[in-house]
């Protein structure tokens, strides 16, 4: 078969430094499991290539990317030197809608090994996928700035939810709770405060309800949903939330398990119309950027997202395993990064677990 095309678009901050040990696990795994990637990386979206240009991206970009298999993206964002709305509109946001990303997953899950700042959690206790809408709600472009510079300045924007967007991603979480052995889904909502958006989502989630009666549904409003998180992790198998509020839990999750550090997403387009793109939930992170020191797990989770989604399933629960495999062994035992307590280095990190990957394709065979 052919090679599997990957646009690599590494960004900025960490994402330049977590990217490449991403790259060199691909690279096990291929080697290990007999198929070929064939990468192209790109340096737009990045604050360099602002400041080069005056945009984040080619003109172009659309028809560049358009034809890879998938998109594996590290991080962007650098506000010294470029307004984050403008970055983030400039790039990630016009990959997320022009690729028509409308799945958002995202998995928190306490491994073996890691310390959960929730006292007394154990790994089994901590283990459900956020499913975030990815292209509406909250994250509009429709609003402005009127009477600007008068005491009657006003901003205003809108929350944007359609049923197309709404029941597509509903969908996508439905099934896969119906897939999972618990079977429960629950539903992140607000619609006590925010009073015609939230009680829309919640009428759609009544309603695919009604199609999947093996799943066991439940919601909670946002603010005791996040509660619930540390409080009652154990609750949570598939939660679905809109735009903002599953930007705040795909957050809130990971810091439960124990570092934001480790934790993958995939922006999907589940019909494959697109490319879908794999990047870690975490940013360019300004503070640790240059130091070598940023954990590369959740960017070689995304590489275990990205290999599942083409096909190449063996190979990439042997990644998930090998992330798993080190982890577990501790920060006195592997070169475990400072956010896990250790102090090993991005590079060493990643060298491990592409060293594992090999090994696991060897036993293989
Ligand atoms: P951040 O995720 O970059 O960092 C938050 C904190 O977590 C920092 O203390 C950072 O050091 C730490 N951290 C993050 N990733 C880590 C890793 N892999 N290993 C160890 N520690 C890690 O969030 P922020 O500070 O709010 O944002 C910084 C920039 O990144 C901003 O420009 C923001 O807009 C952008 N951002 C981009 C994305 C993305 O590209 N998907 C996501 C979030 C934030
Ligand atoms: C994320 C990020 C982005 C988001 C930002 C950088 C626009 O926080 O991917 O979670 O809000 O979606
Ligand atoms: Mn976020």
């Amino acid at each position: 078969p052919d090679a599997n095309t990957i646009a690599v678009i590494p960004g900025d901050g960490i994402g330049k430094e977590v990217v490449p040990e991403g790259v060199r696990v691909l690279d096990a795994a291929a080697g290990a499991f007999g198929f070929e990637l064939a990468y192209r990386e790109f340096d737009f979206a990045s604050a360099d290539y602002w400041t080069r240009t005056g945009t984040m991206l080619p003109g172009d970009w659309f028809e560049t990317l358009r034809g890879f298999d998938a998109i594996f993206f590290g991080a962007v964002g650098w506000p010294q030197v470029v307004p984050d709305h403008v970055s983030l509109w400039g790039s990630l946001l016009q990959f997320r809608r022009g690729f028509d990303q409308y799945v958002n997953l995202r998995p928190t899950r306490l491994m073996p090994g890691v310390a959960s700042p929730l006292a007394g959690r154990s790994p089994g206790e901590v283990d459900f996928w956020v499913v975030r809408e990815n292209t509406e709600g909250e994250y509009s472009s429709i609003g402005g700035r009127i009477f600007e510079g008068t005491e009657r300045e006003t901003v205003m924007q809108e929350t944007v939810m359609t049923r197309v967007g709404v029941d597509r991603v509903l969908r996508f979480a439905f099934e896969l709770a119906a897939r999972r052995p618990r079977r429960k889904l629950t539903s992140a909502t607000k619609s006590n405060g925010i009073s015609v958006t939230m009680p829309y989502w919640d009428e759609r989630v009544a309603a695919m309800a009604q199609q999947y009666p093996q799943v066991d549904v439940d919601q909670f409003h946002i603010d005791i949903l996040t509660a619930n998180f540390v409080l009652h992790p154990d609750w949570f198998d598939v939660v679905v939330a809109s735009n903002l509020f599953g930007d705040i839990l795909s957050d809130l999750g990971p810091a439960c398990a124990g570092t934001i550090g480790i934790a993958p997403s995939a922006n999907i387009n589940p019909e494959r119309r697109f490319p879908s793109l794999f990047e870690p939930v975490h940013g360019s992170a300004p503070d640790i950027a240059g130091r070598g020191i940023a954990n590369p797990i959740g960017q070689i989770w995304c590489a275990a997202m990205m290999l599942d989604h083409l096909g190449h399933d063996a190979a990439g629960a042997a990644v998930l395993a090998a992330i798993e495999q080190v982890l577990a062994r501790g920060p006195e035992q592997a070169p475990l990064t400072p956010d896990l307590g250790g102090s090993g280095t991005t590079a060493e990190l990643g060298a491990e677990i592409a060293e594992a990957v090999a090994g696991a394709g060897a036993a293989a065979g």
